[in-house]
């Protein structure tokens, strides 16, 4: 059975297809926001750092693991090595509880198209209009649903390779879009304060916490520590050359990050002048800032900004819908495989799941806002919980399962397969120490903040 199946028709395919799950609302919505609270140029230079290093390590891991058994993660993780099946039940566990929150986020996305839209873009500028919006019962909860639903018929009418297709003309639209805005904002007064911020590194920003924040969006951005690069990899074909593969979706991820960013934080330092209670807004910052950037836009006397948030806007909904199908497309093949419910059954259950789990995460930003567990809302609770604690404990027995029980040959060989493996070396010391060591101290710092046994 495995014979048949699909391949990716070119490594650029593969490329592209895994790019499409990788970018998303975590480089453009998620690694601003991060950026802007853990100390700018250090978190960059942290994230970067551990990119080439932890990333490039776990993502080869996985494909290969993919490329090899042929298998999604439940299955793969069985066949290399009975003990350690129950790293692909763990690694399952991710996306469901991703899913309802990331279209939480989508919904969010839409109702700025609609503001844009329809010319309100004034009001949308306004420091009270996200709050305003998110505190209400139901309109969020509706635009949520309009994102669901999106998704879904997406995937039951099984139109993916469409939209995968669009997408690679709208992304690169997007990545141009995103440069203009960029050059824009750092092109404001004030500007270079907050360029200096996001790209010099200040060592005494730093802490364990940046360490911590950096890691979990590694993992959330390239969609690592879930078993989606594993099914990926076995779409991939054997003639294929996986460790250029991996350095070109690595790079490209994480330069949108890295624009993102560019085009944020700079404009919350025009805007509100950096102060720390702007740069701390956490998930909001996209949708404070932007807005204030497309309220100023204008070339001469001729006002743009209206018609390039809107833009804007719309793209980033291509790029959020790319990613939340493979969201959903894992949760469902995980049901399809798990308890042999039909694919249109899967579907349709998962939807449910996410329209009641995402509903109750968007009333937590208004009337259910006193809902708190460890002190933190309920969308950065399952924020937490997934890139904090479920997505280190995946790659620590990844890296131990592969390391020392399957043995890095394995690797190797399916990598070597074609192309050479030059990190050979540095590779093999990443997954058998460094990462399983750092990855450790990692969770228990997490585990042991989130608890109040240590603070900050
Ligand atoms: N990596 C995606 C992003 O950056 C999020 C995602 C995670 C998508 C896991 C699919 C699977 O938005």
């Amino acid at each position: 059975m495995n014979n048949s199946r699909d391949t990716f028709s070119s490594r650029l395919g593969f490329v592209f297809a895994a790019a499409g799950s990788a970018v998303g609302l975590g480089n453009l919505w998620r690694f601003p926001y991060l950026a802007a609270k853990y100390g700018g140029g250090i978190f960059i230079l942290v994230y970067l750092l551990l990119a080439v290093t932890l990333g490039f390590t776990l993502m080869i891991t996985e494909i290969a693991i993919g490329r090899k058994t042929g298998l999604s993660a439940i299955e793969a993780f069985k066949k290399l090595d009975k003990r350690f099946g129950f790293v692909g039940n763990l690694a399952s566990i991710v996306p469901f509880i991703i899913v309802p929150y990331y279209c939480v986020i989508g919904g969010w996305v839409i109702k700025y198209i609609i503001a844009f839209v329809t010319g309100q873009t004034s009001a949308a500028a306004q420091d009270t209009y996200f709050t305003g919006f998110i505190t209400q019962p139901v309109e969020p909860i509706i635009w949520f649903a309009v994102f669901v639903l999106l998704t879904s018929v997406v995937v039951i009418i099984g139109v993916q390779k469409g939209i995968e297709k669009a997408s690679s003309l709208l992304m690169p639209l997007l990545v141009v879009l995103i440069v203009v805005i960029s050059i824009f904002c750092i092109t404001r007064p004030g500007a270079m304060e907050g360029v200096k911020y996001y790209l010099l590194p200040d060592f005494s920003n730093f802490s364990v916490t940046t360490v911590l924040a950096a890691m979990g969006q590694l993992f959330y951005s390239m969609s690592l520590a879930m078993g989606i690069m594993i099914t990926y990899g076995s779409y991939m074909k054997k003639e294929d050359n996986l460790r250029t593969s991996v350095r070109q979706i690595e790079i490209f991820d994480s330069a949108i990050a890295l624009l993102a960013g560019l085009m944020i934080v700079p404009s919350v330092f025009v805007f509100s002048g950096g102060s720390e209670e702007a740069l701390n807004k956490g998930p909001s910052l996209m949708f404070v800032t932007l807005p204030k950037i497309f309220e100023n836009m204008s070339i001469g006397s001729i006002h743009i900004g209206t018609v390039v948030g809107a833009g804007f806007f719309i793209l980033v909904l291509f790029a959020a819908v790319t990613s939340s199908i493979s969201l959903l497309e894992t949760c469902v093949s995980i049901l399809c495989d798990k308890v042999h419910w039909s694919r249109k059954k899967s579907t349709l259950i998962v939807t449910a799941y996410i329209l009641i789990i995402g509903a109750v995460i968007s009333l937590g930003f208004g009337p259910l806002d006193f809902i708190q567990i460890l002190g933190l809302g309920l969308l950065d609770f399952f924020d937490f919980i997934s890139n904090s604690v479920l997505m280190p404990i995946v790659a620590i027995f990844t890296c131990i399962c592969i390391g020392f029980f399957v043995k890095p040959k394995v690797i190797y060989d399916e990598v070597e397969l074609n192309g050479s493996f030059k990190e050979k070396k540095f590779y093999t010391v990443m997954l058998k120490y460094i990462a399983p060591i750092c990855l450790i101290l990692i969770l228990i710092f997490a585990v042991s903040e989130a608890m109040g046994w240590i603070t900050v």
